[in-house]
């Protein structure tokens, strides 16, 4: 049975990783409660591409900079991704750029889903607008409660085959570390410093949205890694913890 649930685990994901070993994901997930938006109330997303396709989210740091995740990036080249800009669209319009190369954080753990963070560096820089801006990282981590939302083009319930092309977001509370990794949820000690977690009933990312933005307060408190299912009550979505990594994001984008 074990050997099922690893198994399962590694598909879990469908656009890219995974929940950590050990958790069974569930097949009949629900919507995740999303509303359609417009790339101008979240300027800082992208959409990853990866073969031409959307496979992950991310947010715009600097004019040729953006942070994802590292298990977005496992087994790619930088030859083969893409990034879209400045659209509501993840296959058409605003600016779609090259990558010149990225950086997995070193300390990245497929299993564990540890310090899930990586940054890429565009082959040409990004002219900044009304809908392509830098968003700044968190220095202290979000307050448990506070109010967040998160984004993106990933499946609108768990399991599905299809990404919408419209950008949808959600609007959901943070999950401190220590609440979330507590028994009023089903993680226990699969919750570790580097992740914070956020949650709202019926509203969750979902696959396809990792990689890309948890924002709080103007500012960016998370990235999308991993979860149970999606929007499923005792599993909030868990997110690479920003204000945690926040250093290796500074010092990676000065050297990738
Ligand atoms: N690992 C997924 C991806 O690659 C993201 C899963 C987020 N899940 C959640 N319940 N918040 O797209």
């Amino acid at each position: 049975m074990l050997k099922f649930v690893i198994l399962l685990s590694a598909v879990a994901c469908a656009l890219g990783a995974t929940v950590p070993e050990g958790l069974l994901p569930q097949l009949d997930g629900r919507i995740v409660g999303g509303t359609a938006t417009t790339i101008s109330s979240f300027p800082w997303q992208i959409s990853l591409q990866r073969s031409g396709s959307h496979s992950c989210g991310g947010s715009i740091y600097s004019a040729n900079i953006i942070v994802t995740a590292a298990h977005c990036l496992q087994s790619v080249s930088a030859s083969s991704l893409k990034v879209r800009a400045g659209s509501t669209y993840w296959n058409s319009g605003g600016t779609l750029v090259s990558v010149s190369a990225f950086k997995n954080n070193e300390n990245y753990n497929a299993n564990t889903m540890v310090n899930d963070i990586a940054v890429i560096r565009l082959a040409s820089s990004l002219s900044l607008s009304s809908t392509i801006k830098a968003i700044g990282l968190a220095s202290s981590a979000p307050a448990n409660g506070a109010a967040a939302s998160v984004s993106g083009w990933g499946t609108q319930s768990y399991g599905s085959s299809s990404i919408p092309t419209t950008l949808q977001y959600v609007n959901v509370n943070i999950v401190g570390r220590t609440q979330c990794a507590s028994s009023s949820y089903g993680y226990g000690s699969e919750i570790r410093s580097s992740m914070i977690c956020a949650a709202a009933s019926g509203k969750d990312a979902c696959q396809g949205d990792s990689g890309g933005p948890l924002v709080s307060g103007g500012v960016l408190v998370g990235v999308v890694s991993w979860g149970y299912g999606c929007a499923y009550s005792n599993y909030p979505g868990v997110y690479a913890d920003v204000a945690a990594l926040r250093s290796w994001v500074v010092s990676a984008a000065g050297s990738v």
